[in-house]
């Protein structure tokens, strides 16, 4: 079975990430192979960081790797948070803080458009391969559910009425910008397993 270490230590990634690969790859998370520390995260574009936390991790650990980042990017406050997301509201990276701004600077918008995107980067016997994944949809006037982490509660994804926090996990998996991107990673991989 192929090894490949997920280069992070968030719960949430690895658990959605974890369900889309099932038992064809053998993953390991940052936890798993005792590393607990931040990664760098230090450019200011999704595959400029995506790239970086993998290169961080094939250069200390000499493994096949993957990396992922991630933004939040909303039509009416130009893109933002986009590469911000995480520290929208502060260094603390408080997922309600960060909502509550999001909802501040939108109120009596009516222009609630807004997507997630998701950068995937694949180090694989030292070369560079680049994934991306998107969500579209709205930013909801308030929270609903408890499902998922993040943004979820206030994103509401085209085509459907639920937030990704009221969606079950496979649900989100199956449309969310990181599914997207993580699905055109496996096609990837298995693609080369078969040659
Ligand atoms: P990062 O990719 O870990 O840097 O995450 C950037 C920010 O986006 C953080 O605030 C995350 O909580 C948020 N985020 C990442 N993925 C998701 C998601 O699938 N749903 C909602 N928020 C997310």
């Amino acid at each position: 079975m192929p090894f490949l270490i997920f280069a992070t230590g968030n719960p949430h990634k690895i658990k959605e990430v974890s369900q889309l690969l099932g038992d064809a790859w053998d993953i390991r998370s940052l936890p798993e192979m005792g590393i607990t520390e931040e990664l760098p995260e230090n450019q200011d574009t999704l595959e400029g960081n995506a790239l970086e936390k993998a290169r961080y991790i094939y250069e200390k650990l000499g493994e096949n790797c993957f990396a992922e980042d991630t933004g939040l990017e909303i039509e009416a406050l130009g893109g933002a948070p986009g590469v911000y997301t995480a520290r929208f509201a502060g260094e603390d990276k408080d997922p309600d803080a960060n909502m509550n701004r999001a909802l501040e600077l939108l109120r009596g918008q009516t222009n609630r458009r807004a997507r997630f995107r998701t950068v995937v980067a694949l180090i694989l016997d030292g070369r560079e391969f680049l994934f991306e994944g998107i969500a579209e949809g709205n930013i909801r006037l308030e929270k609903s559910g408890a499902q998922g982490f993040g943004y979820d509660p206030i994103f509401e994804p085209d085509g459907f009425t639920q937030t990704f926090a009221q969606m079950d996990a496979a649900l989100k998996n199956r449309i969310s910008h990181r599914g997207k991107a993580i699905q055109k990673l496996i096609a990837f991989l298995s693609s080369r397993a078969t040659h």
